[in-house]
């Protein structure tokens, strides 16, 4: 049984796992009478609030056949009056999977340990594994080819930024971000993040010139100053003046860029509404995408027989 904690955990079948993903958000005949999660039921456990994620889960395992149970912390016993453990070994005995939105990323780890069902990571203080699946998923949409094209990432040394990096690193595209002094991504993820990169051949540059990092660059990637959990730190956002993307920092990057962001955005902090609106912004495409990359990973690891079917029915890798 293979877990989502990070995006890593499926390393191996990454580039497979979005190549599913775009080949079924483009397939209007046979997706249409997939059902794979069919009698099956995925709870959906959220710590923190959510638009994306709980939308793109909630409706992708419908469209998959199965029943999607929004389970809301302050409505469950998780944490409160049970180990987390103990709420996913109950949990397991009624569903067929598990997607988690927590604080600390310890608690994800302890559910997955005890679960006897598939759990995914659907955000934690560490990783984004579905958010840099939907992020990859959008680059290969646009760039055929990841070796000859560029992220960088600009902003706050975060989960979404962890999962990016050894996205990237995996498929093989190069990644560099600019984080201010004292927000640097985590150095034992950038260091699984560059392992992945020695396989691959691509680069993995860190920096604190936002300048530097775009330039000649075609994917620019930023997310919010300050994440969730985190607003008790508020005067966190003063250290990232310099790191807002915005059109005079474009100017360095390839004539071609896209934007992308995880969103929510706050508009006018990281990022402009210039920026935002962009014709070559593509960050309502990558919104979408989670729902189709979400699908794959979600077939992928409640119901491989079925994941290896459709792959095959579609003629793919
Ligand atoms: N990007 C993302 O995870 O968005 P939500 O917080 O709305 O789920
Ligand atoms: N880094 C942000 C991502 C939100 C999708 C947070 O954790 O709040």
């Amino acid at each position: 049984m293979t877990n989502l904690l990070a995006i890593d955990d499926v390393a191996e079948d990454l580039q497979d796992i979005l190549q599913w993903a775009i080949a079924f958000k483009n397939d209007e005949d046979i997706a249409f009478d997939f059902t794979p999660l069919d009698r099956m039921s995925i709870g959906c456990i959220f710590e923190k609030p959510s638009t994306r994620t709980r939308v793109s889960f909630e409706v992708g395992i419908n469209k998959l056949g199965g029943q999607a149970l929004v389970l809301l912390k302050g409505d469950i016993q998780i944490g409160k009056s049970e180990t987390v453990g103990d709420t996913a070994q109950v949990l397991s005995r009624f569903l067929d999977g598990l997607t988690y939105r927590c604080f600390a990323h310890a608690d994800v780890v302890e559910l997955a340990e005890k679960a006897t069902v598939p759990v995914i990571n659907a955000l934690s203080d560490m990783h984004h594994p579905c958010q840099a699946a939907a992020d990859l998923m959008t680059v290969l949409e646009n760039s055929k080819d990841l070796k000859s094209a560029k992220m960088a990432y600009v902003g706050d040394g975060n989960n979404v930024l962890h999962d990016l990096m050894l996205a990237c690193a995996i498929l093989g595209m190069d990644c560099t971000w600019a984080t201010p002094k004292g927000y640097e991504p985590d150095e034992e993820v950038v260091s699984r993040a560059q392992g992945f990169a020695d396989e691959t051949g691509c680069t993995l540059t860190a920096t604190t010139d936002p300048v530097e990092a775009v330039t000649g660059a075609h994917y620019i990637y930023t997310d919010v100053f300050v994440s969730m959990g985190e607003e008790h730190l508020a005067d966190k956002a003063n250290d990232f003046d310099g790191f807002q993307v915005n059109l005079e920092l474009l100017e360095n990057a390839d004539a071609n860029w896209k934007f992308l962001h995880c969103l929510p955005a706050h508009r006018g902090d990281e990022v402009t509404d210039g920026v935002m609106d962009h014709e070559q912004s593509i960050v309502f495409d990558q919104a979408e995408n989670r729902m189709w990359a979400q699908m794959s990973l979600l077939t992928y690891l409640v119901d491989r027989a079925g994941w290896e079917a459709y792959a095959d029915m579609m003629g793919l890798f």
